[in-house]
C-alpha cells in the first residue's frame, strides 16, 4: 500500500500523520498516475497546516503543492506525456506529500535531460517565483539597487543568483552572520544582519539616502514597516509571504500616502494562471539552470515520513536554501 502524510487537525509540525492510503482504481481522462521521488517543502505547506492559509476541503488533507516523479499511467485524453516521462509539478490542488498521485496535465511540466527529478522538486516553486517577481511583477535593472528579505532561504538564494545574472545589486537580509556569507557566495551584493543591523540605516547608506525602488518581502509581520521605511518615493512595496506572521491591518492613508507608495500583495498561482504562463515561467527558469546562471540550493533532505521533523526545522529559522522529502 502507498504512504503519505496527512493533516489530522490544524497545528504544529505534531500533528502530521505518516498513513496508508488506496489509490483510485481508475484514472481521470485528462489525468496522469506519478510515482513521486521528490517532494518539495515550502514554506506555504507550514501555513496550510497551522490554518494560517485556509485549506480547500475537510480534514484529514494531504500538504504539499510541489513533487517530482515518473509517469507509470495514463488518462485516456493524454497524448502530450507519456509511460516514462520525468515530470514535475508547483501547483493547486495540494496533496504532493504522497508516494503515488494522479494529477491533471494542464499543470504538467516536463523535466529537462539535464535536470534531476530532486533539483526540479526542489526548485520549481521557488525559482517560478523568483521568475515572476524579478521579469513581469517588477522587471528588476541592471545597477539597480533592490531590497529582498530572508537573502538565504529558498526563495532567497535563487534571487540573489536570479538578481547577479542581470547585474541587479541586491540588498539582502539575513539573522546571522553565515547566512549572510553563503547569500553573498551566490550573488547578493549587500548583506545587512537585521538581528545587529539597523536596516533602515543600511539601505539609506547603500543608496545614497534615495531609498529603493523596490521591496520583496516574504517575511511578513515583522520587516513591514521596516520595507516601507526603506522605499524611494513612489516605491513598490511587494508583500509576497510572512514567514514571521501576518502583517497587521494598516491604516491606508498613513501607510502609503506619505511617498506615494504602492502595495501588491501576489501569489504564483495568479502569474501562472494559464498553460503559457506555466511553460513560459519554468522554460526561463529552466533556461537560467541549463545556462548555469541558477543552481539548485538543497541543503536538507528528509525522508517523507519525516516531514513533522521537516516542517519543524524550516520553521525553526535555522535553514538555508531549498529542502526536500524523498519517497
Ligand atoms: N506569494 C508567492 O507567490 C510565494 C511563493 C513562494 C514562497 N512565498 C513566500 O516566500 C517566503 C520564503 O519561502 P521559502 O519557502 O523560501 O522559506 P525560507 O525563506 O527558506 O524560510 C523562511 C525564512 O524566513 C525568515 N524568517 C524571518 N522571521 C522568521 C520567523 N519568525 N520564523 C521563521 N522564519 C523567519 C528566516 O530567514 P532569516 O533567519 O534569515 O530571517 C527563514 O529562514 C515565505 O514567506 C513564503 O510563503 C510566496
Amino acid at each position: 500500500m502507498p504512504k503519505k502524510i496527512v493533516i489530522t487537525k490544524l497545528g504544529g509540525p505534531e500533528v502530521l500523520e505518516y498513513v496508508d492510503y488506496d489509490l483510485e482504481s481508475k484514472i481521470l481522462d485528462n489525468d496522469v498516475r506519478i510515482k513521486q521521488t521528490s517532494i518539495g517543502l515550502n514554506y506555504i505547506d507550514t501555513y496550510h497546516r497551522s490554518g494560517i492559509y485556509p485549506l480547500p476541503t475537510k480534514l484529514p488533507v494531504c500538504p504539499g503543492l510541489e513533487a517530482s516523479g515518473e509517469v507509470i499511467e495514463l488518462g485516456k485524453n493524454v497524448s502530450r506525456f507519456k509511460i516514462g516521462d520525468r515530470v514535475c509539478y508547483a501547483s493547486v490542488p495540494i496533496g504532493a506529500y504522497c508516494e503515488i498521485r494522479d494529477f491533471s496535465t494542464s499543470n504538467l511540466i516536463k523535466i529537462p535531460d539535464s535536470i534531476s527529478n530532486d533539483t526540479a522538486a526542489s526548485i520549481l516553486l521557488q525559482g517560478m517565483t523568483v521568475e515572476y517577481l524579478f521579469e513581469r511583477l517588477y522587471q528588476i535593472k541592471k545597477d539597480e539597487y533592490i531590497l529582498f528579505h530572508a537573502a538565504a532561504g529558498g526563495v532567497g538564494l535563487i534571487a540573489c543568483q536570479w538578481a547577479k545574472s542581470i547585474g541587479c545589486k541586491m540588498i539582502g537580509t539575513v539573522s546571522t552572520n553565515e547566512k549572510g556569507e553563503l547569500a553573498k557566495a551566490n550573488g547578493c551584493s549587500f548583506i545587512i544582519n537585521y538581528k545587529s543591523e539597523n536596516v533602515v540605516e543600511k539601505v539609506k547608506e547603500i543608496t545614497n539616502n534615495i531609498g529603493v525602488p523596490v521591496v520583496f518581502d516574504g517575511v511578513g509581520k515583522d520587516t513591514f514597516n521596516i520595507s516601507l521605511e526603506c522605499l524611494s518615493l513612489r516605491g513598490l512595496m511587494v508583500s509576497f509571504g510572512q514567514s514571521s506572521g501576518m502583517v497587521p491591518q494598516v491604516d491606508l492613508h498613513k501607510t502609503f500616502n506619505p511617498k506615494s507608495l504602492y502595495y501588491t500583495r501576489p501569489t504564483l498561482m495568479h502569474y501562472n494562471s494559464n498553460r503559457e504562463e506555466l511553460e513560459n515561467s519554468s522554460n526561463t527558469l529552466f533556461n537560467k539552470i541549463i545556462n548555469k546562471e541558477i543552481k539548485g540550493n538543497i541543503t536538507k533532505i528528509f525522508d517523507l515520513k519525516e516531514a513533522s521533523k521537516a516542517h519543524l526545522k524550516l520553521q525553526s529559522r535555522t535553514t538555508t536554501g531549498s529542502i526536500i522529502l524523498k519517497t
